[in-house]
């Protein structure tokens, strides 16, 4: 049985449906009792509610697991106690492996939510677990946040500079790669960058979506307070404003890029690329 942290997130449903279609039972942690459903009609097999800060659901969701895939919630004040929470847990189940879905380069003190990661990295190199650690790069699916003001006004938003380069990754490469490390041999000890297969500037983005949306989008860089602004509206915390407008910042300094051989060889085959990632969604959206 391998348990999801976070399962019901959009980390999470990915990486429940990459392990259900290699024929893996799955147990997914989730928060909310309106989130059971969701997991389950992922193809969860077993589904613990309760939160990840409590040492006593942490005990009951990793009793009998044979390996564990630790998702903790985006931009967590708690994040480093959650992780020693979860490791504690995990090794007095005595668990077989550990996965961290950490994020690319969390050795950056200016980000704190990377940075966080990598205290948790720390506490897992020296628990004794069996472990193997994850390094994302963004997600691709981060666009579809903006997705309406893209189709509908063909601005695609960003609270950085649109030459700030990224090598966005698929999610569902990344569920793929954490299937794989999760279930195959010769994964611990290791730690894995994954990148997408192109370092695109903001304004690459907006072309590719151009091309594929058939009207014109252009990249728009949002002001801060613009951005603080909408993010208060909808209700998001002072500490995930303050953390995220600190990687912003970290981004149109100094962009955010990586490499995609590691994640090419986990996967055996070419990462996604975004073009690929857009004509996916547009086909999705036109079979709804
Ligand atoms: N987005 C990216 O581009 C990216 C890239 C690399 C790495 N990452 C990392 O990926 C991880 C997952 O991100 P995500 O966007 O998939 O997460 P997410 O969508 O925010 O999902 C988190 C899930 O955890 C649940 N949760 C929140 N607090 C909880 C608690 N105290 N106890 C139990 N469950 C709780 C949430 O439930 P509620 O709905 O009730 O809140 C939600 O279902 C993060 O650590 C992030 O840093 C993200």
């Amino acid at each position: 049985m391998i348990l999801i942290t976070g399962a019901a997130g959009k980390t999470g449903q990915a990486a429940i449906k990459a392990l259900v279609a290699r024929r893996q039972p799955v147990r997914a942690l989730v928060r909310r009792d309106e989130q059971i459903q969701i997991v389950k009609f992922l193809g969860a097999k077993e589904v613990i509610t309760g939160d990840m800060r409590d040492a006593t659901t942490l005990k009951k969701a990793t009793q009998s697991a044979s390996a564990v895939y630790h998702i903790c919630p985006n931009v967590n004040p708690d994040e480093i106690q959650i992780g020693k929470t979860v490791i504690a847990a995990a090794n007095d189940a005595d668990v077989d492996r550990f996965v961290f879905h950490s994020v690319l380069h969390p050795q950056t003190e200016e980000m704190t939510h990377h940075w966080n990661k990598l205290r948790v990295e720390e506490t897992l190199f020296e628990s004794g677990l069996s472990y193997t650690i994850l390094q994302p790069a963004s997600y691709m699916q981060n666009v579809l946040a903006g997705w309406q003001a893209i189709v509908e006004h063909g601005v695609y938003a960003v609270p950085y500079s649109v030459e700030t380069r990224m090598s966005m990754v698929d999610l569902e490469d990344v569920a793929e790669a954490a299937a794989v490390v999760l279930t195959e041999p010769d994964h611990l000890g290791a730690t894995y960058e994954l990148a997408g297969p192109e370092v695109l500037t903001q304004s690459q983005i907006a072309e590719i979506l151009s091309k594929h949306i058939e009207r014109k989008v252009r990249a728009e860089q949002i002001d801060i307070d613009q951005w603080t602004r909408q993010a208060q509206a909808s209700g998001m915390g002072q500490y995930q404003i303050e953390t995220l407008i600190r990687m912003f910042r970290y981004y149109d300094h100094y962009s955010f890029w990586g490499n995609s051989r590691v994640l090419s060889q986990l996967i055996k085959r070419q990462p996604t690329r975004f073009e690929e990632f857009v004509e996916r969604t547009l086909r999705g959206r036109t079979q709804h």
